[in-house]
C-alpha cells in the first residue's frame, strides 16, 4: 500500500488497475523534479483552497483573491482541479479555449506550460480544467507517483509559465516569474484534492458560517495532518477565511466566534460578506472585482489579499 492509500484509505488500494494513457511530453521526467531542491526565492508560493465541502466558496475565493493578488501586481496562475471547471467558466474561458487542460498535465500527456491561458485580467493565468478530470482518478490508480502528479509538473515549470507573443500589457505582465500559486479543488477529498495538497505549501480554506461548519473543518484538518506526515511534510495552514457571512444572522457571528476560538490567528480577520453581486459575477464570465469593484464582496477579496501579503511577508521575515 503507498502513502496515498494511508491518506485515502484502504480503497483507494482496491481501485481496478486501468490501461493508464500516462505517455508523451511529461512522462518519464519525474525522478527528481523536487521543487524542495528549488532556492525559495524561486518559486512561487503555492496555495491550495481546499474544503470537502461544496458550495463554501472555494471557486469565488481563488477567482477574486487571485484577482485581488494580480491587482496590486503579483503575477497570479490558477489551476482548476475541479472536473465542473467553475473557476474556468468564472473567468470567462470558453470551452474551446481549453484545448490543453489539467487533466492532461496530470496524466503527462502535456505540459503544464502548455495549459496555461491568459485571462482578461493582466497579471492573472489560468491552467483550464474539463470533465475529463472526471477520470483522472481511475486513470492514475496505477500510476507511480500518483499522488504526486501536479507537484512534479509544477517542478517542471519555467518560473514565468509560457510566454506569450501578445500586446505590450500582457507581455509586461508575463515577463514576471508568479508569485502565487491557487489550486481551486472539487469538493471532496478524492486524489485530486490530494494532488493539490502533495503540491502546495499551505492550504488557504474558505469556511461558510453556518451549522456544521466546524464538523467539516476537523476532517479536512485531520487529512491535511495524514498529507503532512506521509506526502508533503511542508503542507502548512495558510489561514482560514470565513465566507458568506450575513450579519442579519445570529449564526453567522456564533459559528465566526467559534471558529475564531478554535483556531485563533489562523483565521483571517477579513470576512467575506454575502453579498449578491458576487454571486451574479461568474455569469457573466468576471471576476466579482472587475464585475463590480466597489461592491462589498470585492471590497472584503482586496482587504484579504492585503491581510494575505502581509501574513505572508511576516512568514518571510520570521523564516529567514
Ligand atoms: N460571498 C458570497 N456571497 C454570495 N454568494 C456567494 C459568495 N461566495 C460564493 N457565492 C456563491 O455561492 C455559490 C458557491 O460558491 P463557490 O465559490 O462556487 O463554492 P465552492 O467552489 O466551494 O463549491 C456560487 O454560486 C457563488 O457564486
Ligand atoms: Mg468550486
Amino acid at each position: 500500500m503507498d502513502q496515498i492509500d494511508k491518506v485515502l484509505g484502504a480503497d483507494a488500494a482496491r481501485r481496478p488497475d486501468m490501461a493508464t494513457p500516462v505517455a508523451g511530453p511529461a512522462a518519464g521526467m519525474t525522478a527528481g523534479a523536487d521543487r524542495a531542491l528549488l532556492p525559495s526565492t524561486d518559486r512561487p508560493r503555492i496555495l491550495v483552497v481546499a474544503n470537502q465541502k461544496g458550495g463554501v466558496g472555494k471557486t469565488t475565493t481563488a477567482i477574486n483573491l487571485g484577482t485581488a493578488l494580480a491587482a496590486v501586481g503579483e503575477r497570479v496562475l490558477i489551476v482548476d482541479l475541479d472536473p465542473q471547471g467553475n473557476a474556468s467558466t468564472g473567468l470567462g474561458i470558453g470551452r474551446n479555449e481549453r484545448k490543453v487542460s489539467a487533466y492532461d498535465v496530470l496524466i503527462g500527456a502535456a505540459l503544464i506550460e502548455d495549459a496555461i491561458v491568459a485571462t482578461k485580467v493582466p497579471g492573472l493565468d489560468i491552467v483550464p480544467s474539463t470533465m475529463d478530470l472526471l477520470g483522472a482518478e481511475l486513470e492514475l490508480a496505477s500510476v507511480p507517483r500518483r499522488s504526486h502528479r501536479l507537484r512534479d509538473a509544477l517542478a517542471r515549470m519555467p518560473r514565468h509559465g509560457k510566454q506569450r507573443d501578445t500586446s505590450e500589457a500582457e507581455t509586461a505582465a508575463t515577463a514576471r516569474p508568479y508569485s502565487y500559486l491557487l489550486i481551486d479543488c472539487p469538493p471532496s477529498l478524492n486524489l485530486l484534492t490530494i494532488n493539490a495538497m502533495t503540491a502546495a505549501d499551505a492550504i488557504l480554506v474558505p469556511l461558510q458560517c453556518e451549522f456544521f461548519a466546524l464538523e467539516g473543518l476537523s476532517q479536512l484538518l485531520r487529512t491535511v495532518e495524514r498529507v503532512k506526515t506521509s506526502l508533503n511534510p511542508r503542507l502548512d495552514i495558510q489561514g482560514i477565511v470565513l465566507t458568506m457571512f450575513d450579519r442579519r444572522n445570529k449564526l453567522s457571528d456564533q459559528v465566526a466566534s467559534d471558529v475564531r476560538s478554535h483556531l485563533g490567528d489562523k483565521v483571517y480577520r477579513t470576512v467575506i460578506p454575502r453579498n449578491v453581486r458576487i454571486s451574479e459575477a461568474p455569469s457573466y464570465g468576471k471576476p466579482a472585482l472587475v464585475y463590480d469593484h466597489r461592491c462589498a464582496g470585492s471590497k472584503a477579496y482586496m482587504k484579504l489579499a492585503a491581510e494575505m501579503i502581509q501574513r505572508e511577508r511576516a512568514l518571510r521575515k520570521s523564516a529567514a
